[in-house]
């Protein structure tokens, strides 16, 4: 009887790895795409078939046609993880031999957390160093959602979500505080949880990774965050794409009387400018410029995306908070937000991806514009353990093994910095949720 593997994450890795060798490195398809099926029908077969039907059977094009049959049926109960008419791109020989593979795994029995690094595992390798499409540290967003203390009735949007981790995150945080279950987590995920993504297989992961952790409803959606309102206005939602859909198209569509988020969890990518005329001059910072960095075109609008009194956690390179040549930005964000706090991270948090330092700002938006030279008192904290080796492997706790919260098992320093968070918060009169 062939031998069921217990999922840590270098059993799944070293199975692509196999696969990658024996099947998908000569099949001409997309290494991704293929496995990304494969683990998307394999986890529709074991959440609702009794009797297992992703396995091996005697004739291959049979493996073939079951496989595909699980892909239509995911499709169908999961819209928008998969590709719309997706089917096995392998020929029927090598399918059989990486269902063969994965058959032996289950995806239910492994944690979420060890589901996560795979995918993380997978997307970093298709990303092939790709700027800006990696993982936030998963201990970097869990500090951002215990500082913000979500709670369940507030809104979270993730306008750069990528895989959606600050949302899988914010989810984990209200069920353990509030005890929430069932139909009360689908509740949450389909009416607080938002996260937009540019990238469509950022889209389809994050998907995947909300149906392993709620309960596959979940509000992530292809758009341009960046993108503003303009005449394109009135077409309908329906006839956009990702070219003219905005943030304000979907939320009228979903929510009426959206008046903005209540909470913002976010890590911009880091690299690259915009020189868009049209977006330049929409944008407060940018108007008149020739280019500016993307992260500061995402921090007016997550600024704006925000409602009155809604707080904000955004990741950005270092030089933002200090350079002069930002000084302008600066000044523009004092004036629309009280600034609770700025955490700077270790040298390594974002390795192996960027060697760039980077801080979190976080602030509540303000009520009414407020001079530049307003006096408040901030949060500052230093990371001294960001928890990565030079090599940007990830350093454990002493004596902890790989299983567990993330949270738990790497060797940081962040338990101090949201203590001393929430004694600043008491001592300010700042009042966040639970
Ligand atoms: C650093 S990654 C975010 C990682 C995410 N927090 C996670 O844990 O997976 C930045 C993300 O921003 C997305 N992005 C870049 N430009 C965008 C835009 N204009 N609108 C929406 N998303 C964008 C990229 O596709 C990428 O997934």
């Amino acid at each position: 009887m062939a031998k069921r593997h217990t999922n840590r994450v270098y059993d799944l890795e070293s199975m692509f790895v196999r696969l990658e060798e024996l099947v998908l490195a000569n099949s001409g398809e997309n290494e991704f795409e293929e496995v990304f099926k494969l683990l998307i029908a394999k986890l529709w077969d074991e959440k609702n078939t009794k009797t297992r039907r992703f396995k091996v059977r005697a004739d291959n094009n049979e493996t073939y046609s079951e496989v595909h049959a699980l892909l239509r049926e995911a499709e169908r109960a999961w819209p928008g993880i998969l590709e719309p008419g997706a089917r096995p791109g392998l020929t029927p020989e090598h399918l059989q031999v990486c269902v063969e593979a994965l058959s032996n795994h289950s995806i239910l029995d492994s944690t979420f957390e060890v589901l996560d690094s795979f995918f993380e595992f997978m997307v970093s390798r298709a990303a092939k160093g790709t700027k800006g499409q990696y993982f936030t540290p998963r201990y970097v967003a869990e500090l951002c959602v215990r500082m913000l203390a979500p709670h369940s009735t507030e809104t979270v949007l993730d306008p750069a979500c990528g895989s959606g981790g600050f949302l899988v995150h914010a989810l984990n945080h209200v069920i353990k505080h509030e005890q929430l279950k069932g139909k009360l987590i689908a509740n949450y995920c389909e009416t607080k949880l938002w996260g937009f993504d540019i990238d469509d297989r950022a889209v389809r992961v994050a998907k995947a990774l909300m149906v392993l952790s709620g309960d596959g409803k979940s509000n992530i959606i292809r758009v341009n965050s960046l993108l503003k309102e303009d005449g394109n206005s009135l077409l309908s939602t329906q006839s956009k794409d990702v070219s003219t859909l905005t943030v304000e198209d979907v939320m009228r569509t979903h929510r009426r009387r959206h008046k903005g988020f209540d909470i913002i969890l976010t890590n911009p990518p880091f690299a690259g400018e915009v020189r868009e005329r049209q977006m330049l001059d929409s944008y407060q910072v940018s108007h008149g410029k020739i280019r500016i960095e993307r992260d500061i075109l995402f921090l007016e609008r997550c600024v704006e995306l925000l409602r009155t009194g809604g707080r904000m956690a955004i990741v950005l390179p270092h030089n933002k908070f200090a350079a002069k040549e930002f000084a302008k930005v600066r000044s523009w964000l004092i004036q629309h937000c009280r600034i609770l706090a700025v955490v700077g991270l270790g040298r390594h948090t974002f390795l192996p991806h960027t060697h760039q330092k980077a801080s979190i700002l976080f602030v509540q938006k303000r009520a009414e514009r407020q001079a530049a030279t307003i006096d408040e008192n901030i949060y500052f904290a230093l990371s001294e353990k960001d928890g990565k080796t030079s090599k940007g492997k990830l350093l454990l706790k002493e004596n902890r093994t790989e299983d567990g919260p993330i949270w738990d098992r790497v060797d940081h320093d962040f338990d101090e910095i949201v203590t001393g968070f929430r004694t600043f918060c008491k001592q300010e009169n700042i009042r966040l949720g639970s």
